[in-house]
Protein backbone atom coordinates (compact mmCIF):
# COMPACT_ATOMS: atom_id res chain seq x y z
CA UNK A 1 0.00 0.00 0.00
CA UNK A 2 3.23 2.69 0.79
CA UNK A 3 4.40 1.70 -2.60
CA UNK A 4 7.97 0.75 -1.63
CA UNK A 5 7.86 3.47 0.59
CA UNK A 6 8.50 3.48 3.71
CA UNK A 7 6.03 6.06 5.00
CA UNK A 8 2.35 7.05 2.95
CA UNK A 9 4.23 10.95 3.48
CA UNK A 10 7.58 10.01 1.61
CA UNK A 11 5.63 7.91 -0.80
CA UNK A 12 2.30 11.40 -1.20
CA UNK A 13 5.75 13.46 -1.61
CA UNK A 14 6.89 11.43 -4.44
CA UNK A 15 3.61 11.25 -6.05
CA UNK A 16 3.55 15.10 -6.74
CA UNK A 17 4.63 15.33 -10.72
CA UNK A 18 1.80 12.49 -11.40
CA UNK A 19 -0.80 14.55 -9.36
CA UNK A 20 0.59 17.74 -10.84
CA UNK A 21 0.09 16.53 -14.56
CA UNK A 22 -3.28 14.57 -13.33
CA UNK A 23 -4.43 18.13 -11.95
CA UNK A 24 -3.37 19.78 -15.37
CA UNK A 25 -3.85 17.69 -18.11
CA UNK A 26 -7.71 18.02 -18.49
CA UNK A 27 -7.76 22.02 -17.96
CA UNK A 28 -5.37 22.61 -20.73
CA UNK A 29 -6.53 22.42 -24.37
CA UNK A 30 -4.04 22.79 -27.27
CA UNK A 31 -6.18 24.11 -30.49
CA UNK A 32 -3.17 26.03 -32.77
CA UNK A 33 -2.53 28.16 -29.12
CA UNK A 34 -2.13 26.83 -25.93
CA UNK A 35 -4.81 28.18 -23.47
CA UNK A 36 -7.19 27.04 -20.55
CA UNK A 37 -10.06 25.22 -20.49
CA UNK A 38 -12.29 25.25 -17.13
CA UNK A 39 -15.48 24.79 -18.91
CA UNK A 40 -15.20 21.49 -17.36
CA UNK A 41 -16.28 22.78 -14.27
CA UNK A 42 -18.40 25.51 -15.41
CA UNK A 43 -16.09 28.41 -14.84
CA UNK A 44 -17.37 30.66 -17.31
CA UNK A 45 -16.98 34.65 -18.09
CA UNK A 46 -19.18 35.17 -15.44
CA UNK A 47 -17.10 34.70 -12.95
CA UNK A 48 -14.71 37.12 -14.30
CA UNK A 49 -17.06 40.19 -13.28
CA UNK A 50 -16.24 39.55 -9.97
CA UNK A 51 -14.82 42.87 -8.23
CA UNK A 52 -13.28 41.10 -5.70
CA UNK A 53 -12.19 37.56 -4.44
CA UNK A 54 -12.24 36.03 -0.76
CA UNK A 55 -10.26 32.36 -0.27
CA UNK A 56 -11.12 30.88 3.06
CA UNK A 57 -8.95 27.72 4.57
CA UNK A 58 -7.46 26.36 7.46
CA UNK A 59 -3.63 25.07 8.08
CA UNK A 60 -1.96 24.04 4.45
CA UNK A 61 -4.94 24.94 2.66
CA UNK A 62 -4.70 28.48 4.24
CA UNK A 63 -1.60 28.67 2.88
CA UNK A 64 -2.49 27.88 -0.31
CA UNK A 65 -4.64 30.64 -0.50
CA UNK A 66 -1.77 33.29 0.44
CA UNK A 67 -0.19 32.30 -2.64
CA UNK A 68 -3.25 32.37 -4.15
CA UNK A 69 -3.62 35.95 -3.75
CA UNK A 70 -0.15 37.05 -4.83
CA UNK A 71 -0.90 34.73 -7.79
CA UNK A 72 -4.61 36.48 -8.65
CA UNK A 73 -2.99 40.08 -7.95
CA UNK A 74 -0.49 39.24 -10.65
CA UNK A 75 -2.12 37.65 -12.98
CA UNK A 76 -5.65 38.82 -12.92
CA UNK A 77 -5.43 42.42 -11.20
CA UNK A 78 -8.02 41.87 -8.76
CA UNK A 79 -8.11 42.41 -5.17
CA UNK A 80 -8.09 38.86 -3.10
CA UNK A 81 -8.75 38.87 0.93
CA UNK A 82 -7.48 35.74 2.37
CA UNK A 83 -8.37 34.11 5.54
CA UNK A 84 -8.10 31.90 8.07
CA UNK A 85 -11.53 29.90 8.22
CA UNK A 86 -12.39 30.45 11.85
CA UNK A 87 -11.81 33.75 11.83
CA UNK A 88 -13.43 34.36 9.10
CA UNK A 89 -16.49 32.49 10.63
CA UNK A 90 -16.38 34.84 13.71
CA UNK A 91 -15.80 37.99 11.96
CA UNK A 92 -18.47 40.69 10.92
CA UNK A 93 -17.21 40.28 7.12
CA UNK A 94 -18.72 43.10 4.82
CA UNK A 95 -19.68 41.18 1.61
CA UNK A 96 -20.21 42.68 -1.59
CA UNK A 97 -22.36 40.83 -4.37
CA UNK A 98 -19.81 40.78 -6.72
CA UNK A 99 -17.33 38.52 -4.67
CA UNK A 100 -16.57 35.48 -5.33
CA UNK A 101 -15.28 32.93 -2.79
CA UNK A 102 -12.40 30.57 -3.20
CA UNK A 103 -12.94 27.38 -0.45
CA UNK A 104 -9.98 25.60 -0.33
CA UNK A 105 -10.27 22.32 1.93
CA UNK A 106 -8.11 18.90 0.96
CA UNK A 107 -10.83 16.57 2.57
CA UNK A 108 -13.76 18.59 2.34
CA UNK A 109 -15.10 18.25 5.88
CA UNK A 110 -13.39 20.44 7.85
CA UNK A 111 -15.60 22.33 9.95
CA UNK A 112 -14.62 25.74 10.32
CA UNK A 113 -14.13 25.74 6.69
CA UNK A 114 -17.46 24.62 5.84
CA UNK A 115 -19.22 26.89 8.16
CA UNK A 116 -17.47 30.08 6.54
CA UNK A 117 -18.54 28.62 3.23
CA UNK A 118 -21.69 28.20 4.59
CA UNK A 119 -22.05 32.01 5.62
CA UNK A 120 -20.65 33.42 2.37
CA UNK A 121 -22.70 31.28 0.76
CA UNK A 122 -26.27 32.60 2.97
CA UNK A 123 -24.95 36.17 1.56
CA UNK A 124 -25.54 35.71 -1.69
CA UNK A 125 -21.86 35.18 -3.12
CA UNK A 126 -20.76 32.44 -5.14
CA UNK A 127 -18.56 29.75 -4.15
CA UNK A 128 -16.09 27.94 -5.92
CA UNK A 129 -14.39 24.86 -4.04
CA UNK A 130 -10.83 23.52 -4.24
CA UNK A 131 -11.00 19.97 -2.90
CA UNK A 132 -9.75 16.08 -3.39
CA UNK A 133 -12.53 14.14 -2.12
CA UNK A 134 -15.42 13.44 -4.45
CA UNK A 135 -18.43 14.06 -3.19
CA UNK A 136 -17.49 15.61 0.28
CA UNK A 137 -19.20 17.70 1.95
CA UNK A 138 -17.91 21.21 0.06
CA UNK A 139 -17.76 19.87 -3.08
CA UNK A 140 -21.61 18.83 -2.69
CA UNK A 141 -22.35 22.41 -1.28
CA UNK A 142 -20.39 24.81 -3.75
CA UNK A 143 -21.64 26.60 -6.55
CA UNK A 144 -18.59 25.24 -8.83
CA UNK A 145 -16.03 22.32 -7.96
CA UNK A 146 -12.58 22.04 -8.78
CA UNK A 147 -10.75 18.92 -8.11
CA UNK A 148 -7.45 18.41 -6.94
CA UNK A 149 -6.65 15.06 -8.54
CA UNK A 150 -4.09 13.86 -5.97
CA UNK A 151 -5.71 10.64 -5.33
CA UNK A 152 -5.76 9.67 -1.43
CA UNK A 153 -3.79 11.50 0.92
CA UNK A 154 -3.08 9.41 4.06
CA UNK A 155 -0.47 10.88 6.01
CA UNK A 156 -1.48 13.51 8.17
CA UNK A 157 1.16 16.09 6.83
CA UNK A 158 -0.55 17.56 3.78
CA UNK A 159 1.90 17.84 0.54
CA UNK A 160 0.66 16.51 -2.55
CA UNK A 161 -2.84 17.89 -1.75
CA UNK A 162 -0.78 21.42 -1.26
CA UNK A 163 1.03 21.51 -4.71
CA UNK A 164 -2.30 20.22 -6.52
CA UNK A 165 -4.39 23.59 -4.69
CA UNK A 166 -1.47 26.12 -5.76
CA UNK A 167 -2.22 24.15 -9.38
CA UNK A 168 -5.96 24.55 -9.15
CA UNK A 169 -4.99 27.96 -7.85
CA UNK A 170 -2.81 29.21 -10.72
CA UNK A 171 -5.14 27.67 -13.24
CA UNK A 172 -8.17 30.29 -12.05
CA UNK A 173 -5.91 32.98 -11.63
CA UNK A 174 -4.50 32.78 -15.31
CA UNK A 175 -7.98 32.37 -16.77
CA UNK A 176 -9.50 34.95 -14.61
CA UNK A 177 -6.54 37.08 -16.21
CA UNK A 178 -7.48 35.92 -19.42
CA UNK A 179 -11.25 36.87 -18.87
CA UNK A 180 -10.53 40.08 -17.96
CA UNK A 181 -7.61 41.11 -20.22
CA UNK A 182 -5.20 41.79 -18.28
CA UNK A 183 -3.03 38.51 -19.71
CA UNK A 184 -2.37 38.71 -23.06
CA UNK A 185 -1.63 35.85 -25.87
CA UNK A 186 1.66 35.93 -25.19
CA UNK A 187 1.89 36.14 -21.83
CA UNK A 188 -1.13 32.92 -21.94
CA UNK A 189 0.84 31.05 -23.91
CA UNK A 190 4.18 31.79 -21.84
CA UNK A 191 2.20 30.79 -17.94
CA UNK A 192 0.17 27.46 -19.59
CA UNK A 193 3.91 26.29 -20.61
CA UNK A 194 5.42 26.66 -17.59
CA UNK A 195 2.58 25.33 -15.97
CA UNK A 196 2.99 21.84 -18.05
CA UNK A 197 6.29 22.09 -16.91
CA UNK A 198 6.51 21.85 -13.50
CA UNK A 199 5.80 18.09 -12.79
CA UNK A 200 8.93 17.44 -14.36
CA UNK A 201 10.88 20.06 -12.47
CA UNK A 202 8.99 18.79 -9.76
CA UNK A 203 10.64 15.13 -10.59
CA UNK A 204 13.81 16.46 -10.67
CA UNK A 205 13.59 17.43 -7.17
CA UNK A 206 12.49 14.47 -6.11
CA UNK A 207 15.90 12.81 -8.12
CA UNK A 208 17.54 15.02 -5.62
CA UNK A 209 16.52 14.02 -2.54
CA UNK A 210 19.86 12.43 -1.14
CA UNK A 211 21.34 15.95 -0.89
CA UNK A 212 17.96 17.42 1.23
CA UNK A 213 18.10 14.18 4.00
CA UNK A 214 21.93 15.32 3.97
CA UNK A 215 20.57 18.67 4.92
CA UNK A 216 18.97 17.17 8.20
CA UNK A 217 22.05 17.20 10.10
CA UNK A 218 21.93 21.40 9.95
CA UNK A 219 19.34 19.98 13.04
CA UNK A 220 22.00 18.91 15.36
CA UNK A 221 21.85 21.19 18.58
CA UNK A 222 19.23 23.28 16.95
CA UNK A 223 16.10 23.94 18.69
CA UNK A 224 14.66 26.55 16.84
CA UNK A 225 14.18 26.74 12.94
CA UNK A 226 13.11 29.74 11.41
CA UNK A 227 11.85 30.23 7.62
CA UNK A 228 11.56 33.51 5.78
CA UNK A 229 10.85 34.93 2.46
CA UNK A 230 9.84 37.74 0.58
CA UNK A 231 5.74 37.18 -1.37
CA UNK A 232 5.71 33.94 -2.40
CA UNK A 233 8.63 32.68 -0.75
CA UNK A 234 6.94 34.03 2.77
CA UNK A 235 3.83 31.72 2.08
CA UNK A 236 6.16 29.17 1.10
CA UNK A 237 8.04 29.70 4.77
CA UNK A 238 4.43 29.58 6.31
CA UNK A 239 3.77 25.90 5.11
CA UNK A 240 7.84 24.76 5.44
CA UNK A 241 7.48 25.57 9.03
CA UNK A 242 4.42 23.87 10.01
CA UNK A 243 5.66 20.73 8.30
CA UNK A 244 8.70 21.12 9.94
CA UNK A 245 6.35 21.61 13.48
CA UNK A 246 3.87 18.92 12.65
CA UNK A 247 5.83 15.79 12.24
CA UNK A 248 9.38 16.66 13.66
CA UNK A 249 8.14 18.63 16.69
CA UNK A 250 10.81 20.89 16.18
CA UNK A 251 9.62 25.00 17.37
CA UNK A 252 9.51 26.55 14.05
CA UNK A 253 8.50 29.54 12.69
CA UNK A 254 7.77 32.08 9.96
CA UNK A 255 8.16 35.16 8.87
CA UNK A 256 7.99 38.05 6.09
CA UNK A 257 11.99 38.11 5.58
CA UNK A 258 11.50 42.22 6.45
CA UNK A 259 9.97 41.60 9.33
CA UNK A 260 13.07 40.62 10.82
CA UNK A 261 14.24 43.40 12.41
CA UNK A 262 10.66 43.91 14.13
CA UNK A 263 10.82 41.02 16.25
CA UNK A 264 12.06 37.65 15.42
CA UNK A 265 15.59 38.82 15.13
CA UNK A 266 15.59 38.67 19.34
CA UNK A 267 15.18 34.96 18.88
CA UNK A 268 18.10 34.18 16.93
CA UNK A 269 20.98 32.47 18.52
CA UNK A 270 23.45 29.81 18.28
CA UNK A 271 20.42 27.22 18.84
CA UNK A 272 18.99 28.82 15.16
CA UNK A 273 18.69 27.55 11.84
CA UNK A 274 17.20 29.73 9.67
CA UNK A 275 16.15 28.64 6.33
CA UNK A 276 15.75 31.51 3.60
CA UNK A 277 13.84 30.32 0.25
CA UNK A 278 14.92 33.10 -2.25
CA UNK A 279 13.19 32.72 -5.71
CA UNK A 280 12.36 36.65 -6.23
CA UNK A 281 15.01 37.64 -8.10
CA UNK A 282 14.78 41.62 -7.82
CA UNK A 283 14.43 40.94 -3.94
CA UNK A 284 17.80 38.57 -3.66
CA UNK A 285 20.13 42.00 -2.42
CA UNK A 286 17.26 42.40 0.48
CA UNK A 287 17.37 38.39 1.58
CA UNK A 288 20.76 38.29 1.49
CA UNK A 289 21.57 41.23 4.01
CA UNK A 290 18.49 39.53 6.21
CA UNK A 291 20.90 36.22 5.56
CA UNK A 292 23.63 37.75 7.36
CA UNK A 293 22.19 39.53 10.09
CA UNK A 294 21.15 35.97 11.32
CA UNK A 295 24.51 34.57 10.63
CA UNK A 296 26.28 37.08 12.24
CA UNK A 297 24.25 36.04 14.92
CA UNK A 298 25.66 32.39 15.21
CA UNK A 299 22.46 30.81 13.06
CA UNK A 300 22.88 27.96 11.02
CA UNK A 301 21.90 29.11 7.43
CA UNK A 302 20.27 26.89 4.66
CA UNK A 303 18.97 28.68 1.42
CA UNK A 304 16.48 27.45 -1.01
CA UNK A 305 17.11 29.02 -4.89
CA UNK A 306 16.95 28.59 -7.98
CA UNK A 307 19.93 25.82 -10.38
CA UNK A 308 21.12 29.12 -11.57
CA UNK A 309 21.98 31.64 -8.78
CA UNK A 310 25.18 31.42 -7.52
CA UNK A 311 24.30 35.16 -5.31
CA UNK A 312 24.35 33.43 -2.12
CA UNK A 313 27.07 30.67 -2.28
CA UNK A 314 29.30 32.93 0.12
CA UNK A 315 26.32 33.64 2.56
CA UNK A 316 25.00 30.39 3.28
CA UNK A 317 25.75 27.59 5.21
CA UNK A 318 24.23 25.25 2.80
CA UNK A 319 22.35 26.05 -0.41
CA UNK A 320 19.92 23.48 -2.10
CA UNK A 321 19.00 24.53 -5.90
CA UNK A 322 15.31 23.84 -7.57
CA UNK A 323 14.90 24.18 -11.40
CA UNK A 324 14.07 27.55 -12.82
CA UNK A 325 10.80 28.18 -13.48
CA UNK A 326 8.48 32.07 -13.76
CA UNK A 327 8.82 33.57 -10.34
CA UNK A 328 5.31 33.96 -9.64
CA UNK A 329 5.01 30.07 -10.08
CA UNK A 330 7.61 29.21 -7.97
CA UNK A 331 5.73 27.36 -4.57
CA UNK A 332 4.95 24.34 -6.15
CA UNK A 333 8.80 23.57 -6.67
CA UNK A 334 10.05 25.05 -3.43
CA UNK A 335 8.02 24.13 -1.32
CA UNK A 336 9.13 20.26 -2.20
CA UNK A 337 12.61 20.40 -0.22
CA UNK A 338 11.22 21.87 2.56
CA UNK A 339 8.53 19.18 2.90
CA UNK A 340 11.56 16.57 1.87
CA UNK A 341 13.51 18.24 5.02
CA UNK A 342 10.94 17.93 7.26
CA UNK A 343 10.01 14.38 6.49
CA UNK A 344 13.81 13.32 7.10
CA UNK A 345 14.34 15.15 10.51
CA UNK A 346 11.31 13.26 11.98
CA UNK A 347 13.11 10.27 10.60
CA UNK A 348 16.21 11.79 12.24
CA UNK A 349 14.21 12.19 15.45
CA UNK A 350 13.21 8.29 14.95
CA UNK A 351 9.78 9.30 14.82
CA UNK A 352 6.77 8.56 13.03
CA UNK A 353 5.80 11.18 10.11
CA UNK A 354 2.59 9.38 9.23
CA UNK A 355 1.37 9.86 12.51
CA UNK A 356 2.12 12.54 14.34
CA UNK A 357 1.11 13.23 18.16
CA UNK A 358 -2.09 15.21 18.64
CA UNK A 359 -3.03 15.83 15.07
CA UNK A 360 -5.58 14.37 12.92
CA UNK A 361 -6.09 14.19 9.63
CA UNK A 362 -9.55 15.71 9.19
CA UNK A 363 -10.71 18.36 11.68
CA UNK A 364 -14.53 17.89 11.66
CA UNK A 365 -15.17 19.25 15.02
CA UNK A 366 -14.08 23.04 16.09
O1 LIG B 1 -8.82 18.89 4.82
P1 LIG B 1 -8.38 20.33 4.91
O2 LIG B 1 -7.57 20.75 3.75
O3 LIG B 1 -9.54 21.26 5.14
O4 LIG B 1 -7.47 20.39 6.19
C1 LIG B 1 -6.97 21.62 6.65
C2 LIG B 1 -5.92 21.42 7.70
O5 LIG B 1 -6.45 20.71 8.80
C3 LIG B 1 -4.69 20.67 7.18
O6 LIG B 1 -4.14 21.28 6.06
C4 LIG B 1 -3.61 20.55 8.27
O7 LIG B 1 -3.07 21.82 8.55
C5 LIG B 1 -2.54 19.56 7.83
N1 LIG B 1 -2.21 18.68 8.93
C6 LIG B 1 -1.29 20.22 7.32
O8 LIG B 1 -0.26 19.34 7.05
Amino acid sequence: EKGGFEHFMLKEIHEQPKALTDTLRARIKNEGKKAINLEEIGFDASWAEANRVVITACGTAWHAGVIGKYAFEHFARIPVDVDIASEYRYRNPIYNPKDIFIIISQSGETADTLAAMRMAKKSGARIIAITNVVGSTLAREADLVMYTWAGPEIAVASTKAFTTQLMCLYLIAIQFGVLRGTLNDAELGAAVEALENIPAEAEKILSDKENIQRFAYLQTNKTKVFYMGRLFDYAVSLESALKLKEISYTHSEAFAAGELKHGPIALVDESTLLVAICTQDNLFDKMDSNIKEVKARGASTLVITWDDVSYFDKTADEVFRIPRTMASLSPMLAVIPAQLYAYYVSILKGLDPDKPRNLAKSVTVE
